[in-house]
Parts: structure tokens; sequence; C-alpha cells
């Protein structure tokens, strides 16, 4: 198929041969009143149109072509740098349906606001049709979605992030024939407002309308609108799980690769984990990862009863600032080329630079103003690139594999400056299931709002769960049916900080430390001790050498501290009982034992 672009007069020649998709178009054409319509193929040509025109009206900025070929900036409206969870909404008919960790509006009210702000927005402009594909294009866990959209910089992100174009409408035209469905999404940059910008998803009708912003987790509507809130909810009728984890494959010496997924918020170290380079003497043995997610998670029970997963995206948005040679050498191997860098500041000779980066000096800031370092930071600390997952060094064919990969251990961490413990062992999966409903971190710069408050964010999927937490674990509990060979859960926290209020851990490619001692739980070749609070492993088990830990380190890594974890218990409980009746007993008793045996001293 070849991109064809029209003026709207002739917008009723069909882009397609599902009728569906073709009235779905024509309709929002008549709303928006674009200058044009352009349904995207996805190939090299059309990307290179984009780009040229973006250039030409300043949307994207040439990066130095001999160390970053291919490289593009883009500044976006200083008002419109995260996500956005105060405007973000899901419209179920029934209000506790989407829950309290949601905020809701009636379907038809929604609707109304939302077309309002759409109607004739896109008035000199092009609508650009974006089909694609969440997931291997052959896969039966993939789903698929069309964005329409006004933003050529939004095209040129999904062309990456996702399999957009040609292949992607083949299928979705072959399963809108047996009466398959696809995700509606409908996007406009509108005029940048923050008083003017909604993400609306109707979970009900697969569709989403977001308007106002250009920010990535707001206008790529494949990425957190679909692949987690929609897809979550569809999920949940489908029986699998889609989440806010990045997937790992983890090869040992004897050349056994075993699959990890873990969930942290926002801006905790999922990309990082995703792309781990062993320390030293790990890679002498042998050890190596590989990647094959570093943000969201669709799996499903295989015949044999094990969690397979795919990783829905196929490239990486990745947090700039703190990604070094030193941090995470794969993700700054993977981002010499080809990417599209969103809110960094630049060098004298035009080469893109964050804070933390390790090398060269910023001349201009992330505003586009010369660099002052009392002013603002060079890039936004939200900064982000985008790339191709298979320009990684560490990544992984098997992210192709129709069927996933077989998941041994889901992880779950936050930031905790105090209190828990390095690495701890859920002792069956309803216990695991609510170390993720009670994870809790402290907020990053990745949504709006303050940073560095504690809040309880379960399963890391606080912003992205599209429907009533409670129902969410109740979900999450039906898995562990008898006939499941579910994965080993565990927590981590990488961010516990000592009296001088530095991280105690070094973290980073050591984490692989951890992630050997989950695998050799997992195998059952080592023991763990017992605590009200799960599984603690003996420091002796892992691996430290070459890690220093003082006194205070050691105690407060792999220390248990009673009191302390009293009172979390008690904010846990709480916190499940905010949700009422519909918050699953089995989950509340699990909370009640453990707050029990911690009384029993
Ligand atoms: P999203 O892409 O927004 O979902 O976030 P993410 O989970 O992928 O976060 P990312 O890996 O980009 O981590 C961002 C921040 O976490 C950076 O500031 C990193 O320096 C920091 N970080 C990652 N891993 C570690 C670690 O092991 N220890 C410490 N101390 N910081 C870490
Ligand atoms: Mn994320
Ligand atoms: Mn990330």
């Amino acid at each position: 198929m070849n991109a064809i672009t029209q003026d709207v007069s002739a917008s009723t020649h069909p882009g397609s041969r599902l009728a569906s998709l073709n009235q779905w178009v024509a309709e929002v054409a008549a709303l928006t009143r674009p200058d044009r319509v352009h349904w995207c193929d996805g190939s090299d040509a059309e990307n290179a149109e984009l780009v040229r025109q973006m250039e030409a009206d300043g949307t994207m900025v040439k990066l130095n072509e001999q160390t970053h070929p291919g490289s593009w900036l883009h500044r976006s409206d200083p008002d419109d740098v995260a996500r956005v969870e105060h405007l973000t909404f899901v419209c179920t008919s029934e209000r506790e349906d989407a829950g309290p960790n949601n905020h809701w509006m009636a379907p038809a009210e929604a609707h109304a606001k939302m077309d309002a702000l759409f109607d004739g927005c896109m008035q000199g402009r092009t609508l650009y049709v974006v089909p694609y594909c969440m997931g291997p294009i052959d896969s039966p866990l993939s789903r698929c979605g069309v964005e329409i959209t006004d933003s050529p910089y939004v095209v040129a992100n999904m062309r990456i992030m996702t399999r957009m174009g040609a292949p992607a409408l083949a299928r979705i035209e072959r399963e809108g024939e047996r009466g398959g469905a696809f995700v509606k999404g409908l996007h406009s940059i509108g005029e940048l407002d923050p008083d003017r910008r909604f993400i609306m998803h109707f979970p009900e009708e697969l569709a989403i309308k977001s308007y106002g912003s250009g920010y990535g987790g707001n206008a790529l509507l494949g990425k957190k609108c679909h692949a987690l809130r929609i897809a979550s909810h569809q999920a949940r009728s489908e029986g699998w799980l889609a989440e806010h984890m990045l997937i790992l494959g983890l090869q040992d010496p004897q050349g056994e690769t075993h699959y990890i997924a873990a969930a942290f918020p926002s801006a905790c170290g999922k990309t990082n984990l995703a792309m781990l380079i062993p320390p030293e003497g790990y890679l002498k043995d042998g050890w190596k990862i590989s990647t094959i997610g570093d943000d969201i998670c669709w799996m499903r029970p295989g015949k044999d009863g094990r969690l397979y997963a795919i990783n829905p995206e196929a490239g990486f948005f990745g947090v700039a600032p703190g990604t070094s040679a030193k941090s995470n050498p794969n993700a700054l191997a993977s981002i010499r080329r080809n990417t599209i860098f969103t809110n960094v500041g630049v060098t004298g000779d035009n080469q893109p630079w964050w804070e933390g980066l390790g090398e060269g000096e910023p001349a201009i800031d992330w505003r586009g103003e010369p660099y002052d370092a009392d002013k603002r930071p060079a890039a936004h600390p939200n900064a982000r690139f985008t790339v191709s997952a298979k320009q990684c060094p560490s990544w992984s064919p098997e992210a192709e594999n129709p069927e996933g990969v077989p998941i041994s251990a889901i992880v779950f961490g936050g930031r905790r400056a105090s209190l828990v413990p390095l690495v701890f062992e859920a002792r069956d999966w309803t216990h695991g299931v609510l170390v993720g409903a009670a994870m809790g971190s402290e907020t990053t710069a990745a949504a709006t709002g303050a940073v560095g408050v504690m809040r309880r964010d379960p399963m890391a999927m606080k912003p992205f769960c599209g429907y009533n937490f409670a129902d969410y674990f109740n979900h999450w509990l039906s898995f562990d049916n008898g006939g499941n060979k579910l994965p080993k859960i565990f927590h981590v926290n990488w961010f516990r900080k000592g009296d001088d209020g530095k991280f105690l851990w070094p973290g980073f490619g050591d984490n692989l430390r951890v992630l050997e001692w989950m695998i050799q739980r997992v195998k059952g070749t080592v023991g763990a001790k017992e605590t009200p609070v799960g599984l603690l492993p003996d420091p002796a088990d892992l691996d430290l050498d070459g890690v220093e830990l003082d006194q205070e380190a050691r105690a407060k890594l792999f220390g248990f501290d009673r009191e302390g974890w009293q009172a979390e218990f008690e904010g846990i409980g709480e916190y499940l009982d905010g949700f009422g009746p519909r918050m699953p007993q089995a989950l509340k008793d699990e909370q009640q034992r453990i707050a029990a045996r911690l009384d029993q001293g």
C-alpha cells in the first residue's frame, strides 16, 4: 500500500477496505476540519517527508550529523513536559468501575466536552491516520489501534514506538472483517493551553480522546493510554494482564535464560534494569542480560500454565537525564543515531546534552535559551529519547517471538529512603499480590506535581490502571487457580538511604547480584529468612564481591525493622479500606494476618 494524502473534499475516498475505519476517519475529519488527510504507511519515504516538514517549520532541530546521525531535537511547549494525571480521566458508565484510583467523568459528558474542543481544531493542519499494532504483528497476544493525530511529531514517535503502518493496517482489516475491534484514539495538540487539556479514556468503547498536549504519555496514544489504561480493562475481561513492567532475560553461565518482569513507578529504574550490564566478575563468569522491554508487559497463561509475556512496544521512550556511559551504557549506545530527543539541552557543536551525561558542556538549554546554571537545568528533568528497541546492544530477538517469553519472577519496587530492605520474597501468590498492592514510592518528575512525596503506587499502575484497583487486585488473585504455574514474586528497593542522605546500595549493574539471588530462590538452591513481611536473604547468599557496604548499610539493606513495619501495615490497611466493599477479602485477610504477626513480637 502507498501512503495516501488527499485533500478533504476527497475524503470520502477510502483509505482502507474496512468500512468502519473509513467511516470513523470521515466522521473525525468532518468534526476537526483538517486541510488534508494522510493515511500513514510507515515507510522511510513518508518519514523523510515528515521530518523535512518539521525541520522547515522548526518542530524538529537537526542534531550533529557526525556524532548523532539521523537524530533530532524537539522542544515541547514549556507547559507541556510530562503526563498530567489531574487531567486524565477514565470514563466508564458506572463511576465505581473507574474506582477511587481514577478521575472519572460520565461518557456522554466527556464526549460532549471533548467534541467541543475538537470542533474545527485541525483547520490549516493535516490529519494523520496512524494504524499501529502493539506487539509482534503475528502474535495472538498483540492488539491493534488507529491513532488520528494532527501532530507529525507524534507520527514520527509512533513509528518508532509501535509497529506502525501498512502491516498493522492489514491486520486491523483482517480482524475487522471477522468482527474484531481496534482501539480508536483521537489526538490533537490543540492550542497547547493547559486549561484546555484532557486525556479521556472510554474503555467500554475501546476509545481514547486526547486534546491539548504533545507530550509522549499524553499524545503517543499507543503507549500509556492504549497499552496500559485501555489494555488493562481488555485484559481483565479476556484473562490476561497489562502491566507497567520491564521484561529482561538473564542468561546464567550454564547458558540457561530466565525471564524476569519488574514493575517500578515512572523514573524509578525500569529502563536501567532492562539494559543492565553485569559487573566485571559476572561478565567474566559468562552472565548476560538481554532486553525484551523497558516499560510495558502484556502476559497471559500459556498451555503449560506459565505466564508468557510480550513487550507491546517496538521502541524505548526513556528518561534522558542521568543516562551516562557509567549508569546505562546500553542506552547511551542505542541513542547514537536515528533518535528523537525531547527537551534536552545541546552543546556548542549541537550534540544532545543532559545533567548526568558526564561528558561535554551545555550551550543551549531545553527551552532554546543560552544555558545558565542559575536559571534552569540544561535538560528538563523529564527529557526523553525515542529510539527503536533494535538499536539497543542488549536487545533480544525474543522480543519478536509471537508466543512471548515465560516469566520466572515478578519484581515490584519503588523509591523508599527508609524502612524497605534491598530485597524480599513473597511467601505465595496472594502475599505477592498484597506486596504489589501495598507498593509505595516517592514521586518523580515523570508527572507534574511535587517531587519526592511518598505515595501508594500499587504495582506501579496508579496512573495507568484503567479500572477500579479493587477489581484489579481481584483479577490478579484470580490467576492462582490451581492450574497455573505462577512465577515467584519479589520486592526490591534500590533507593534506601543512609543517615547522610546517600544511597546505601550502588545499584545499576550491581542490581544483578539481587537478580541472581532471585533465580537461586526460583531454583530452590538457597534458603531465606522468614519474617512477618516476607523472606529475606542471608547476605552471605548474595555475591557481594567488590561491593563495599559498611555496618549501617548492611543493617539497613538486609534488616527487618518491626516497629517501622507495624506503622507501614497500619497505613496499608487504611489504604485498602479506602476502596470499600469491592476490595477482595483475601487481600484484607492477608494484610491482617501479617499485621497480627507483626504485633506478636
Ligand atoms: P519510566 O520510563 O518513566 O516509566 O521510568 P523508568 O522506570 O524506566 O525509569 P529509569 O530507568 O529511566 O530511571 C530513572 C532514574 O532512576 C534515573 O534518575 C536513574 O539514575 C535512577 N536509577 C535507575 N536505577 C537505579 C539504581 O539502581 N540505583 C539508583 N540509586 N538510581 C537508579
Ligand atoms: Mn513508564
Ligand atoms: Mn523507562
